[in-house]
């Protein structure tokens, strides 16, 4: 074959193969508002910068006429792009193709490309919409998803691994995303279970559709399982975007350091954000605002357990997780939910050197025979871990409440916070003036002729001993009671001066924390 034969031979074999699972499939993809697999990376990547590879790579299923059946690229598209300036690897499962069902080949794709990008040290994005383990293939569909499984974990901790869900996520396939630091859901669109409404009506008996059970929703309200919600396919490609401009490539970098700015302070004015009433409950996401750059905070898992409040925002141009207390729901108190969230947000922050703050209004762990059943022993250890086994800088500021133990488990400094600031607003206790009272003064308030008012004037006496910062403040606990307006510039110093820290952990493999 002469060279132009072969070009245009190659060129052929390009276009059979870019048909993916040809029009019929593409308009139904299209009709239930989806883009498909190639359009959907093109859209996340900066323009024309995707690199596709294994193009070519096909199936080698033989049982249930698998033989006589061409499925192009084996239902996944896989490549490298540049992402905001910098390098990503991706794959896409075309659901157009044999319901983007994962056989061995479509696995072996996907496991070549999180090698490379382990390799590499570059992030990896995965974009799934399949219909699961390619049945025909019976255990080699397994065995993919094994690989699959073992390299999340790998790459866990070196690489951020995002995860999309777009289209159906079934059976254990659902663990791939679970085992990711991010997962992007998409209104509609996503459904994620391990086990389905039909077999859950053969088992159960039970009727429930796939958005009940497991659609964006429920994911990003109820279990948890998803950090981002959008209402379509490209407000969640922008959130991606937004995520990826804050983290780091790997976790041997910084994040790209960003332009100065200041917060938008006639907005956000940091001294009138918390009430005077220490009953009255406020936004801590205004206090956030009202602290970093441009007042642009990035809020991961928003809609689930959203009394406590994590994300990224910056402070002098430099990446800063945020972990807070929400006053506005539960009193900001902390919980099954709650903990695990930030839990695995401050594992996540140390891994990638994301100086952290912690921001404290909460009076204590809720109380109820639903939490300690639900094993809030066991959640509410995860923060502690989590926030003692972190080296990267941890700077906590105590807004208000900071009741039991609560005041521990948020960053105090006995588990190792760098510096703690408090507000004067700051009632570092046991407990609330009105609990404690009613316990060490009971004889005094049973006995007095009038309870009430014998009870108010206890309540006063402890609230004026120990509902405020000095008594920490005197003990060292709290290294500054700090002015409202001086708090940006406590933190930017004392992040910029935490930097080199050194901790030297005892030797050992790992740790073995209350998962
Ligand atoms: C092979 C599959 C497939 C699968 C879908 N297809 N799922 N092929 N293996 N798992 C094919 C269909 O045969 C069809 O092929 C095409 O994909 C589109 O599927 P439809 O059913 O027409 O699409 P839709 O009506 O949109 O329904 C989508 C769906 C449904 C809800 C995902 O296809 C479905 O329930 N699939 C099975 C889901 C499942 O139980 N998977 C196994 C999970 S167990 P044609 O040729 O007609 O276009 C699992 C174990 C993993 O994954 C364990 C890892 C540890």
């Amino acid at each position: 074959m002469a060279h132009q034969q072969k070009t245009s031979d190659l060129k052929k074999r390009m276009r059979d193969a870019l048909k993916g699972g040809g029009d019929k499939a593409i308009k139904k993809q299209k009709a239930i508002g989806k883009l498909t697999a190639r359009e959907r990376i093109i859209a996340i990547l900066d323009p024309n910068t995707f690199h596709e590879y294994d193009l070519f790579v096909e199936h080698a299923a033989k049982d249930f006429d698998m033989d006589k059946k061409y499925l192009p690229g084996d239902g996944v598209i896989t490549g490298t792009g540049i992402l905001i300036g910098h390098p990503v690897c991706i794959y896409a499962q075309d659901f157009t193709i044999a319901g983007g069902s994962l056989g061995w080949m479509h696995s072996k794709k996907i496991t070549k490309i999180m090698d490379h990008a382990l390799k590499l040290k570059v992030p990896i994005i995965g974009i799934n919409d399949s219909g699961g383990a390619r049945i025909q293939e019976g255990v080699n569909s397994l065995a993919g998803y094994g690989e699959i499984f073992y390299r999340n974990t790998q790459a866990s901790g070196v690489i951020p691994q995002i995860s999309v869900i777009l289209g159906p996520c079934a059976g254990g396939a659902v663990y791939s995303p679970a085992l990711t630091d991010f997962v992007f859901v998409v209104d509609k669109i996503s459904k994620m279970f391990i086990t389905g409404p039909e077999v859950i009506k053969t088992v159960l008996g039970e009727e429930i559709s796939m958005e009940e059970l497991g659609g964006a929703k429920i994911h990003s309200e109820i279990t948890g399982n998803s950090h981002f919600y959008a209402e379509s396919e490209m407000e969640c490609f922008d959130q991606i975007k937004s995520l990826i401009s804050f983290i780091p490539w790997n976790n041997m970098k910084k994040a790209d350091k960003f332009p100065k700015k200041g917060p938008k302070t006639r907005k956000y004015k940091i001294e009138n954000i918390i009430p005077t009433d220490p009953k009255q409950p406020y936004d801590v996401r205004n206090v956030i605002k009202a602290i970093c750059d441009d007042s642009e905070f990035l809020e991961i898992q928003k809609q689930f357990a959203a009394n406590i409040v994590i994300g990224f925002a910056r402070l002098n141009g430099d990446t800063v997780g945020f972990v807070a207390n929400q006053p506005n729901v539960l009193a900001g108190v902390l919980d099954v939910d709650s903990s695990d969230k930030a839990a695995r947000f401050i594992r996540y922050c140390d891994s990638f050197n994301i100086p952290m703050v912690t921001l404290v209004d909460l009076p204590g762990y809720l109380p109820g025979v639903d939490q300690e059943h639900a094993g809030v022993i066991r959640h509410g250890a995860k923060l502690l871990y989590a926030y003692s086994e972190a080296t990267v800088p941890k700077i906590t500021v105590i807004l208000r409440k900071a009741y039991g133990g609560g005041y521990i488990a948020m960053c105090s400094s006995h588990l190792k916070a760098d510096f703690v600031f408090a507000w004067p607003s700051a009632e570092i206790a046991v407990m609330g003036p009105e609990g404690a009272a009613n316990i060490i003064f009971k004889k005094e308030i049973m006995s007095a002729e009038n309870p009430d008012e014998m009870r108010k004037k206890k309540v006063n006496e402890y609230r004026k001993k120990f509902a405020n910062p000095y008594v920490a403040a005197a003990y060292g606990y709290v290294d500054a009671v700090i002015d409202p307006v001086e708090t940006r510039k406590m933190l930017i110093h004392a992040i910029e001066i935490s930097l080199n820290k050194e901790v030297i952990s005892p030797n050992k493999k790992h740790g073995i924390p209350p998962f």
